[in-house]
């Protein structure tokens, strides 16, 4: 039975199933020190000093609310430098959670992916996948690889109404390893809700089929697991095979499936750090020299133990619906809310955050001055809240120089678990409304400093005219003296 709340009045929304009992205060400073700001992080959100924000929607990463027993269970971690208990009680929440009972402790997912990427990847070889993450493609390029994503052909589709546009096209896999040469893939990997899409779940139905055909020419098949409460959670909702089970079903039927699963525990069980898992001895054996080597002894992998007991009880509390359903229903009033203004939305709703399709928001700004970019600072400017560019800027160049322009320029706007109360979801929504109305006086921007990896980190950017100032005294016009 699927559960859910009704309500007695026309309006239905998502009911907060938690208290809060511990509280931050925000800061919503004037907009003409957010212009300032905006200067001195070089229209880049990724710069911004958390005193100038107010909604801090750049990610879910390591920005979730932990519970109270996972705050009680950082009291009693065991400090040991070599065979913590803390690991031990790790261990066994990922044993009986995701049913893999070798596991590597990483200090987060990017490290996994170098541990990965680093034993299974030879120069020249190819890496398939639904779609690519920054980090996974950084160090799969790394190590002189190079991937092929091979997504459902709507999956690019930014409007849809495709449950699961993160599964991989399976005619297209056959083709790619026909094409390819089994030897030279070097493996699989199934992205669970697949982050730069927005937030994109995959079907079980489509996994067994990737299964199969990685069985039939012998390749290892490979899940990151980031987003796995999420997608599990979609399954559920949206996979009719599966609406009569419970989370921890899912879970497992998903992790059974694939050879390993990392995952980044800044998202999966809301605290910090990583994880590595798997079954099979020889995997764990090819890459276990590598722990002490990248990241720390085997029991705490670079990890603070008060964060890995935080994380067992996190990786149990993914099975609870009520936990794991509050960002993806809070994602879905947003969507639907901001859909319904007719602001160009990536549909359907996804996990991690709302997507907006920047391209589509603002048609006048060419893609070489980064729309996207441009959509994240100009609402900056005007609510404090900070988004996150997916986008142009988040792509790279190729070996000439040439910049690749990304599939979809999007504006990200994270929803962490369990932090933001409805009202401040209101509040983005009329923020957004306003800046739809006047999305217009939006104009682009250009690189002033730009990092040779990963640049939409640290790089610098200024706009191509003087469209932020006109656009505060239109706010101030609009409204006054309002924050
Ligand atoms: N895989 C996925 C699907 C991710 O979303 C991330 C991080 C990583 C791997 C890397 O993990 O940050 O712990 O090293 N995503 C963050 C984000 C950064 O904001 O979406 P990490």
């Amino acid at each position: 039975m699927k559960e859910q709340i009704k309500f007695y009045g026309m309006e239905s929304f998502p009911l907060e199933l938690h208290k809060v009992r511990i509280v931050q205060k925000l800061h919503l400073v004037p907009i003409e020190r957010r212009l300032a700001a905006l200067y001195e992080g070089g229209f880049n959100t990724f710069q911004l000093k958390t005193g100038d924000v107010f909604l801090d929607m750049l990610t879910d990463s390591g920005t979730n609310a932990m519970s109270d027993n996972q705050l009680a269970a950082m009291m009693q971690a065991d400090d040991a430098y070599a065979g913590s208990q803390s690991f031990n009680r790790l261990q066994q929440a990922v044993k009986e959670v995701l049913g893999k009972k070798f596991l590597l402790p990483v200090h987060q997912g990017r490290a996994a992916e170098n541990v990965i990427a680093h034993t299974f990847m030879k120069k020249g070889q190819v890496a398939i996948t639904n779609y690519h993450f920054t980090t996974f493609l950084a160090h799969v390029l790394d190590k002189g690889g190079r991937i092929e994503e091979l997504l459902c052909p709507d999956a690019l589709e930014l409007h849809s109404s495709n449950p699961f546009k993160g599964n991989m096209d399976i005619a297209k896999l056959e083709a790619s390893i026909q094409r390819n040469g089994p030897e030279n893939i070097a493996f699989i990997r199934m992205e669970a809700s697949t982050n730069l899409i927005g937030g994109q779940p995959f079907s079980i139905a489509n996994l067994m089929d990737v299964r199969r055909v990685a069985d039939r020419y012998g390749i290892l098949l490979i899940m990151d697991a980031s987003l796995l409460g999420e997608n599990a959670f979609l399954v559920k909702q949206r996979e009719k095979e599966w609406q009569e089970n419970t989370m921890a079903d899912i879970i497992k039927m998903m992790t059974n499936l694939t050879d390993l699963v990392y995952f980044s525990a800044r998202k999966l069980s809301s605290s910090r750090g990583g994880g590595i898992c798997t079954n099979r001895k020889d995997l764990y054996g090819k890459m276990e020299a590598l722990i002490p080597l990248f990241e720390g002894f085997l029991t705490y992998g670079g990890m603070s133990v008060r964060e890995i007991e935080a994380m067992a009880v996190g990786m149990y509390e993914t099975l609870d619906e009520t936990m794991i359903s509050q960002s993806p229903s809070f994602i879905k009033f947003l969507v639907e809310e901001l859909d319904a203004l007719g602001i160009p939305m990536v549909t359907p709703p996804g996990v991690l955050g709302a997507h907006i399709n920047a391209k589509d928001f603002c048609p006048h700004i060419p893609q070489s001055e980064y729309p996207a970019g441009a959509l994240a600072a100009a609402l900056f400017l005007i609510s404090g809240i900070r988004g996150m560019e997916r986008g142009t800027i988040s792509s790279v160049r190729d070996e000439q120089g040439v910049e690749i322009l990304a599939d979809a320029e999007l504006l990200r706007l994270a929803v962490p678990r369990r932090v933001f109360t409805l009202s401040q979801i209101k509040y983005v929504i009329d923020r957004l409304h306003w800046l739809f109305d006047n999305r217009e006086m939006i104009g682009g921007l250009t690189f002033t400093y730009e990092p040779p990896v990963l640049r939409f980190f640290m790089g610098k950017l200024a706009p191509v005219s003087d469209w932020p100032e006109k656009m505060m005294a239109k706010f101030r016009k609009d409204f006054g003296h309002s924050l």
